[in-house]
């Protein structure tokens, strides 16, 4: 994908984007065996559980603010050199407590790799909080009652990623209360392991602004119909639906669906290595799929940048 056309993603895990490489470079200082998800220099699983484990496995070695520094400017710098000038990068306290970090200290280690990448390639970065969903809704709200707190300038969004296929999205809502009294921009993983329904949930008792997938509204046209009314985001992520399973390839994927019904639809990597995805990769993936240009992939640059969560002057200026 050409690097002249400028690009944004607003989900990428930071957990979910160290390379087998850097995470077997940690392993190996902290001489932990990574054998079990990681083998001939790639992640192993084969279903979202164990897709699961693997993300925690490679969190869990990610222990100083120095490490959490490396991961965020090494992943920005890479997708500043596919053409990203802008992405949000999701953050979840709950890794960095087990890995045996404070909030603030893998706040600030991020918030460390995000200067260094700005002033090396001038990308710009954001993060939003995410509480867990299968940890259970009292530790999705205490990851909230932390963003809440304004621990950090970056810290602009709250979310909720996990197992969809945990609990119930109404258990949820008082914590995206918390968030959105915060002033916080709000945005919910549904529709990705679960159908129409799920997203039906997250509208009804989270009321976002965008949705973490969303994908599979397609399957239900009055859903559609709705996303497009209220204007909702999809957060869409098709390298990584491919990875899991939902679509057999990228014909089947409903992304030039969804677009033509007048959905505003963004492109991002979700957990790259785990994926075989990038933000370019995907820019990628749907022009070869569907022979859009340039302007058409402006456009959802412009649409990501639109629902960034990131502060008028700065939108102004990336816009
Ligand atoms: N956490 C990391 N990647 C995720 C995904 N694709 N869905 C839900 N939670 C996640
Ligand atoms: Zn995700």
């Amino acid at each position: 994908m050409s690097t002249t056309v400028k690009k944004a993603e607003l989900h990428c895990h930071i957990e979910g984007a160290a390379p087998p490489a850097l995470v077997e470079a940690q392993a190996a200082r902290y001489g932990v065996d990574v054998s079990g998800f990681i083998s001939n220099g790639a992640y192993v699983w084969s279903n979202f559980t164990e897709f699961l484990t693997a993300y925690d496995g490679a969190a869990g070695l990610f222990r100083s603010q120095a490490d959490y520094a490396l991961l965020a400017r090494s992943y920005l710098e890479g997708i500043a050199a596919q053409g990203a000038i802008y992405a949000e990068i999701f953050v979840s306290p709950d890794h960095a407590v087990a890995a045996g970090l404070t909030p603030a200290a893998y706040f600030d280690g991020l918030a460390d790799g995000i200067a260094a990448a700005r002033s090396s390639t001038g990308i710009e970065c954001r993060m939003i909080i995410v509480g867990i969903r299968h940890l259970g809704a009292d530790k999705v709200e205490a990851a909230a009652r932390i963003a809440a707190s304004r621990p950090h300038p970056l810290i602009t969004g709250f979310g909720m990623a996990g197992d969809e296929r945990f609990g119930k999205v109404a258990d949820f809502a008082r914590a995206f209360d918390i968030a959105r009294d915060a002033g916080l921009g709000i945005t919910i993983h549904a529709g990705e392991l679960c159908g129409p329904e799920s997203v039906r949930d997250a509208l009804d008792h989270v009321h976002p602004s965008r949705l973490g997938h969303g994908v599979r509204a397609a399957e239900d046209p009055d859903l559609v119909s709705r996303i497009v009314d209220e204007g909702v985001v999809l957060e869409l992520c098709p390298g990584s639906n491919l990875a899991l399973g939902l679509y057999p390839d990228i014909s089947h994927h409903p992304f030039d669906q969804l677009r033509r019904a007048g959905v505003r639809v963004t492109l991002n990597s979700d957990d790259p290595p785990h994926f075989g995805s990038s933000v370019g990769h995907e820019y990628q993936l749907v022009a070869d799929a569907w022979g859009y240009d340039a302007a058409d992939l402006t456009g959802f640059t412009r649409t990501s940048l639109e629902a960034a969560f990131v502060e008028e002057p700065l939108r102004a200026i990336l816009l």
